[in-house]
């Protein structure tokens, strides 16, 4: 009876609370484990920054002011994490707040009293030396060694320890930026940029399209800007830059054939700054500005597939968004294989399927050691009470990709690449979770032309069903036969490898037959000299390989002590130190990450600390 007086007030009374949750303006953001926000009822949708980066004290200071879609509420709350909140507005008057209980991965939720006719909130703050997105790196961390240099890192859940915010997927917002530095360094951000230093050191930005708050981010340093075409280029440390502008250049033509296979790029433009190379990934792909690692400039283009993936999220990832972390594989997989179609588009099928290879050994390698917890094994994640980062691992990338492989498969390349084109256009800026995909799947492909696929077993299961694709490459067995060759004769030859590209290394050292000895890996070393690779990925892995075998000959133990202290992209050296500890010598790895730990950004830390045991004294 209740019920029926409730429904009959609502429509007499329209204007009443009622209307409230029939508010069309708000989108229904489904609950989500890794933020405290309630967009339901009060989400942001515009940020006006306005901040002072101080490079003597190290920290941000300023304040964050908010466009808000209000639904009556008297509260809006936001995420923060080892920031200072010094005060609180609404609509340009003071307002009281709380911060709520501390938790160890999402923070503090600010709780900010409005009234449900509040548009504008402003929050005054400053972060801490504990704030983990930022790394403020000194001279000689970088690759000039004569300016400091700040960056941020946004994704997963960090967004929130430098910028007050509702730190959800879900969220979408757009934002301008006011941002001093010092005179003599340049400040850019994931907007648009400056091309050239301002004498003041106050620089403006204007993010027009609603992103994501994890795609926030800023860069500060004595950098440069050199264009590849009139919408791509490069950003980097003086020395760096003309070596950055070879390597990358075929970012136009990257574009260009994304474009081409999946719909015209969003976001205008494309540029990628080069970062010193504590940066703790390979790429990160901040909308119109990719960070990435001075690790893949390896002088012949061979790693720049990076450059592809972080591309292609500027599809899957910043247009189409997980709607959480527990949907990470929908931005990670789509990525991969995305990029795997530009690589074959531009470079061909073997160059695209020896990449697939050298994920798919890794996505062996990340399932067995997740033999006692299998469901990590999994597409769709559980990830509540958990860092999000749980979740960020070749399961995602590798999975994902051999996922929709095996699906482009079953369905043919010229179905798949209609429903994929049709999947960024429809869902473009907003968010997607993976129910909402499966559904999307069904209507407009699977059902559509009467074609059964097992989805769920790859989405909601462990392993890898039987149904997948077989990735071959005949370059690759061409390498395990030369190894094995090398192995028996005890003689290397180098006519067999004298064409080889980075791929065919990393695979030929990732593939040594069981028989190997440590003679043998001198004796290779000897003639490749693998211990001094100016290749970032070769070293890494022939690195990983010296402790598998207990190779020391070349002084490689010295190199890998320098790799470690000098770069800090978490891939690659969290790889090193877990083969130290699955070898049983952590003790040398503690020893060496004592001398390292400093340079290594949050997110690269945390993964050793955690790995190794590590207490800070
Ligand atoms: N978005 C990721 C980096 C990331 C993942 C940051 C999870 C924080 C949490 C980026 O696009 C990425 O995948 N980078 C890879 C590049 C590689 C797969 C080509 C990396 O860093 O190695
Ligand atoms: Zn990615």
């Amino acid at each position: 009876m209740k019920k029926i007086t409730l429904v009959l007030g609502c429509l007499i009374l329209l204007n009443s609370s009622c209307s409230k949750k029939q508010n069309n303006a708000i989108p229904n953001y489904i609950e989500e484990p890794h933020s405290f926000s309630q967009p339901n009822d009060a989400a942001i949708t515009h940020l006006d920054l306005d901040i002072n980066v101080d490079f003597d004290n190290e920290i941000i200071q300023g304040k964050a002011s908010y466009l808000i879609k209000n639904n009556e509420a008297s509260q809006i709350i936001l995420d923060t994490k080892f920031i200072t909140i010094d005060k609180v507005q609404a609509d340009g008057k003071d307002t009281t707040f709380t911060l709520g209980d501390f938790d160890t991965q999402l923070g503090s939720p600010l709780k900010i009293d409005i009234n449900q006719n509040t548009k504008r909130i402003t929050v005054f703050y400053k972060t801490t030396h504990k704030t983990e997105a930022l790394q403020w790196l000194k001279p000689r961390q970088t690759t000039d060694k004569i300016h400091p240099f700040l960056f941020t890192q946004g994704q997963a859940i960090l967004t929130r320890t430098w910028i007050p915010i509702q730190d959800s997927p879900q969220i979408r917002i757009t934002y301008n930026a006011k941002v001093q530095v010092p005179s003599q360094l340049m400040a850019v951000m994931s907007a648009e940029n400056p091309k050239t230093k301002t004498p003041d050191g106050l620089y403006t930005f204007k993010m027009a399209q609603p992103i994501s708050p994890y795609l926030i981010a800023l860069a500060v340093g004595d950098i440069e800007y050199k264009a590849v075409s009139n919408r791509t280029g490069i950003y980097a440390e003086k020395s760096m830059v003309d070596k950055a502008h070879y390597e990358f250049s075929d970012m136009e033509n990257m574009v260009a054939s994304a474009e081409a296979l999946y719909g015209t790029y969003a976001w205008e433009q494309f540029d990628v700054i080069v970062l010193p190379p504590s940066f703790p990934f390979g790429g990160m792909e901040n909308p119109r500005l990719t960070f990435a690692t001075p690790t893949v400039i390896a002088g012949d283009k061979s790693l720049t597939s990076l450059i592809a993936h972080e591309l292609a999220h500027s599809w899957s990832g910043n247009l189409v968004t997980n709607a959480s972390w527990d949907d990470f594989w929908l931005n990670e997989g789509f990525t991969v294989y995305f990029e795997m179609r530009i690589m074959e588009a531009l470079y061909g099928k073997d160059r695209a399927n020896m990449l697939a290879r050298i994920g798919r050994q890794d996505l062996e390698e990340e399932i067995e050691g997740f033999k006692d917890t299998p469901d990590d094994t999994k597409l769709k994640l559980n990830l509540k009470g958990r860092n999000p980062d749980d979740g960020m691992n070749s399961i995602a990338y590798d999975k994902g990709y051999l996922f929709l492989r095996t699906l482009e498969e079953t369905v043919g390349r010229e179905k798949f690449d209609t429903f994929l084109k049709s999947y960024f256009q429809k869902h473009a800026f907003s968010t997607i979770h993976t129910e909402k995909f499966v559904a999307f799947l069904n209507d407009n492909l699977l059902e559509k032309h009467g074609i059964t696929f097992n989805t769920d077993e790859w989405i909601y299961t462990a392993g890898i069903p039987d149904n997948q694709s077989i990735i071959l490459s005949d370059k690759f067995e061409t390498v395990e036969k030369t190894v094995q060759q090398f192995v028996k004769t005890n003689t290397v030859d180098k006519t067999l490898t004298k064409d080889w590209t980075t791929q065919e290394w990393v695979h030929f050292v990732r593939n040594f037959p069981d028989d190997i000895k440590t003679e043998h890996l001198a004796m290779i070393d000897d003639a490749f000299n693998l211990t001094n690779s100016n290749n970032s990925y070769i070293a890494m892995v022939w690195y990983e390989q010296a402790i598998n075998y207990d190779y020391h000959g070349n002084n490689i133990d010295t190199k890998i002590e320098d790799f470690l202290i000098k770069v800090g992209r978490r891939w690659y050296v969290s790889t090193i130190y877990k083969a130290f500890k699955r070898n049983d010598k952590v003790e040398t790895a503690l020893a060496i990450y004592k001398k390292a730990r400093s340079n290594y950004h949050s997110v690269t830390a945390n993964t050793i600390d955690d790995m190794l045991g590590y207490k800070q004294d």
